[in-house]
């Protein structure tokens, strides 16, 4: 009954031990089918047919590691893109290439959202969330940060009421004079969003 009272602790410490993983040492793997993905993994490459054959149920009857592409040179899971690929974003928008003083050519850019309420309404959200403190909720500059910052115009202005909607794009992606750019923070798509919600602004 004494040996059996120390063997319980033991064998949880062993089972629990045998669990852990560190280092290179993945620790013991149950029900490995949920870890090892049947699609192409980009970032591993395992070459060997063999690997992992003895824990393998694959209806290939290769080892159950072994994830290559042997369609592709050398067994590659990743090739590079064609030569001159141009990376689209989930909207299928180009990258936006334009400098900071391109702003004429920026400015014959069509906005690839349409002025519809949804639109709107989520350039609304988006506005409030990074232009509103600045340029107030109304757009005529008195947000609480505009009025000390100074300087910030009303965007119906007669100067600013016409601004096009490939200029304010620019104005968000860039900045303008005291305006800092904002393209590290708001996605493309996100910001021709805004750009909508400024032309109401634009009309008030
Ligand atoms: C830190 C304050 C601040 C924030 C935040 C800010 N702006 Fe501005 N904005 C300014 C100031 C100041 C000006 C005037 C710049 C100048 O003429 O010197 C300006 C000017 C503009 C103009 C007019 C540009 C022109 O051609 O005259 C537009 C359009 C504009 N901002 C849009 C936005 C939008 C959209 C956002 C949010 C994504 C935003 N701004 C965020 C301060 C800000």
């Amino acid at each position: 009954m004494h040996k059996l009272k120390a063997f319980v602790p033991l064998a949880l410490v062993v089972l629990i031990s045998a669990c852990t993983a560190k280092g290179d040492n993945p620790g013991l793997e149950y029900a490995p089918q949920m870890y090892h993905s049947i699609p192409y993994e980009p970032l591993t490459q395992i070459t060997d047919k063999e690997s992992g054959q003895w824990l393998s149920n694959r209806e290939d009857g290769l080892g159950e590691f072994y994830n290559s592409n042997p369609n592709n040179p050398y067994s590659q899971n990743v090739r590079r893109p064609v030569a001159g690929t141009v990376r689209r974003t989930s909207n299928n928008i180009l990258p936006y290439r334009l400098e900071k003083d391109q702003l004429a050519e920026a400015a014959l850019i069509e906005n690839p959202f349409p002025a519809s309420p949804e639109i709107q309404a989520e350039g609304k959200r988006l506005y409030t969330e990074y232009c509103q403190h600045c340029h107030g909720a109304d757009g005529k500059g008195q947000g609480k940060v505009g009025v000390v910052y100074a300087g910030v115009p009303s965007y119906s202005a007669p100067n600013k009421k016409d601004l096009p909607q490939g200029h304010i794009f620019h104005v968000i992606t860039h900045g303008y004079n005291r305006m800092w750019p904002h393209a590290s923070q708001i996605s493309e798509e996100r910001r021709w969003k805004i750009a909508r919600y400024v032309q109401q602004l634009q009309q008030q």
